[in-house]
């Protein structure tokens, strides 16, 4: 599937809730990112390309991070970069991380949060992202994984995230598979010193992970139906497992990795 059909898929930015759904991830999964990347310790002058950029915050973060250096945040779509002032050190740029490049050799840090899953041939585009790092730099990928879902006691709730990530294969291609397979991706890359962590989202029990998971739903629901995933009453069954005070099960796990160009 080529990959610029991401745009006219259920999280297109001009889908009805989509600005509000990439806000609730990055609230939810900054402090994570953010915690990898302290520990990998950014410097003042690195050069950084945050790919697949989406609303910005961690572009901003960098380049915030990174006085001295320059940030290029990415995306098929740029207009939610471009809603609030821009760093004078970071760039806006349109770019198709399937097919177009950056200069080899030339970041100090190269990142991507809930990218890779969604294209073609996520081992591919890792390894073209791995070859603009310049000698010593960093590559960062997250991505959500799930569970099994016959291990939940919740089995409507598990039902609804498995018709999900059905429906998102089909119409981006997306693979939940791919993240536990990161970091031997970043092995086949030539990099080293690669580790890995994971956040695990839990919903019932945190008003902003339900909030991001009655979008993700809502923004689902039509395909759902049309496909015939689901039904109607199922996904509203399903939901209303967010309204019991005693419900607590794990959505997905953003899996995070790190690897590192040799010196
Ligand atoms: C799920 S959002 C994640 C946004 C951001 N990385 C975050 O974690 O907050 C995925 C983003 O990748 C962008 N995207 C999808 N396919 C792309 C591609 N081939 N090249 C560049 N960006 C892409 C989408 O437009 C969207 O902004």
């Amino acid at each position: 599937m080529n990959s610029p059909v991401y745009q006219d898929g259920v999280l297109a930015h001009g889908t009805d809730g989509e600005r509000e759904r990439l806000r609730l991830l990055e609230e939810l999964n900054d402090p994570a990112t953010v915690a990898v990347l302290e520990q990998l310790g950014v410097r003042a002058d690195w050069h950084c390309v945050e790919a697949g950029a989406g609303h910005g915050s961690i572009a901003r973060w960098l380049a915030a991070r990174c006085p001295e250096g320059r940030v290029t945040a990415t995306d098929l779509d740029t207009a939610l970069l471009r809603e609030s002032p821009v760093p004078a050190n970071m760039t806006v740029a349109r770019h198709d991380v399937t097919r177009d490049d950056f200069p080899a050799d030339s970041q100090d840090l190269v990142h991507a949060r809930a990218l890779l899953g969604h294209l073609p041939d996520p081992g591919l585009t890792l390894g073209r992202m791995a070859g603009w790092l310049a000698p010593g730099g960093w590559l960062v990928v997250e991505d959500p994984t799930y569970l099994p879902a016959e291990a939940s006691p919740y089995p409507e709730f598990a039902g609804l995230l498995e018709a999900c990530q059905r429906l998102l294969a089909r119409i981006h291609g997306t693979d939940h598979g791919w993240a536990r397979r990161i970091p031997a991706a970043m092995a086949r890359a030539g990099l080293t010193d690669i580790g890995m962590t994971i956040r695990v989202a839990v919903c019932g029990t945190d008003p902003t992970e339900d909030a991001f998971w009655r979008r993700c739903f809502a923004q689902a629901t039509p395909g759902l139906v049309a496909t015939g995933l689901m039904t109607a009453e199922q996904i509203a069954s399903a939901v209303a497992h967010l309204d019991d005070p005693a419900f607590a099960d794990t959505a997905w796990m953003m899996v995070s990795c790190w690897g590192r160009r040799p010196s």
